[in-house]
């Protein structure tokens, strides 16, 4: 039995990185998935986007394990087709239950909904191994004087960031972050903060 037996997870940008790891997260845990992505390159974003092949992807993977799927093209800037994609997982798998608003930042409401027994938290991460971090732009922001430089280049740069020694971190360490803080265990945390940050957070302070 899963912590989200027939329960339904939306989750934005969830073509690959972070937001796939959170849709095979939740569907190990027996949720239904809906997830939308714009899958498209934005001029104004110096890395490759994801593509369509790559919601295709998730909708496959989340499907092998035997639970629902609903991927959806769509921009989270454009109110219009965030409905839309809202609207298409109500009728397909009939509720809601939790938002990841992995792309795009979406209003925090704690106070506005915890009436209800609605939950509202931030996850804040370090680098988490990516195409958002792995690619020629984001290493030559951390290494301007280096000559192409490589993931193994910019590596103890990011790692500098962090107090445990590691450069990043992987995106099922926010899925477990995510998982936890939807489950019950979490029921009373609400309007917080969690980083997940190898103690990033720590040594900025210091
Ligand atoms: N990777 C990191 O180090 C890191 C650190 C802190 C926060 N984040 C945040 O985590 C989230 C997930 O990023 P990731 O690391 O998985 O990167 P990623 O590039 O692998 O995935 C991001 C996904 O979001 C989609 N997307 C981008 N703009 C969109 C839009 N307007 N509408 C719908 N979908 C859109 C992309 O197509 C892509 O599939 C992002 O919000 C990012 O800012 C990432």
């Amino acid at each position: 039995m899963g912590k989200f037996d027939g329960r339904v997870v939306l989750i934005t940008g969830g073509a690959r990185g972070q937001g796939r790891s959170h849709a095979l997260a939740f569907a190990r845990e027996g949720a239904d998935v809906a997830f939308c992505d714009i899958a498209a390159q934005l001029d104004s974003v110096p890395y490759p986007m994801s593509r369509s092949a790559d919601l295709d992807e998730t909708t496959k993977l989340v499907e092998e394990l035997d639970r629902r799927c609903v991927g959806v093209t769509a921009d989270v800037r454009d109110g219009a087709q965030v409905r839309a994609f809202v609207e298409r997982a109500v009728t397909e798998l009939g509720r809601v239950d939790f938002l990841l608003a992995n792309a795009g930042i979406f209003s925090s409401p704690a106070m506005e909904v915890g009436g209800n027994g609605i939950t509202v938290n931030a996850v804040c991460p370090t680098g988490v191994d990516t195409t958002m971090i792995q690619n020629p732009a984001a290493y030559a922001l951390f290494l301007p004087d280096t000559e192409n430089p490589t993931r193994e280049d910019a590596a103890p740069a990011f790692q500098s960031l962090n107090a445990i020694p590691v450069p990043w971190i992987e995106p099922i360490d926010i899925s477990n972050a995510m998982v936890f803080l939807c489950s019950d265990e979490a029921r009373y945390i609400t309007g917080e903060t969690l980083a997940v940050a190898a103690g990033a957070t720590a040594a900025n302070a210091g």
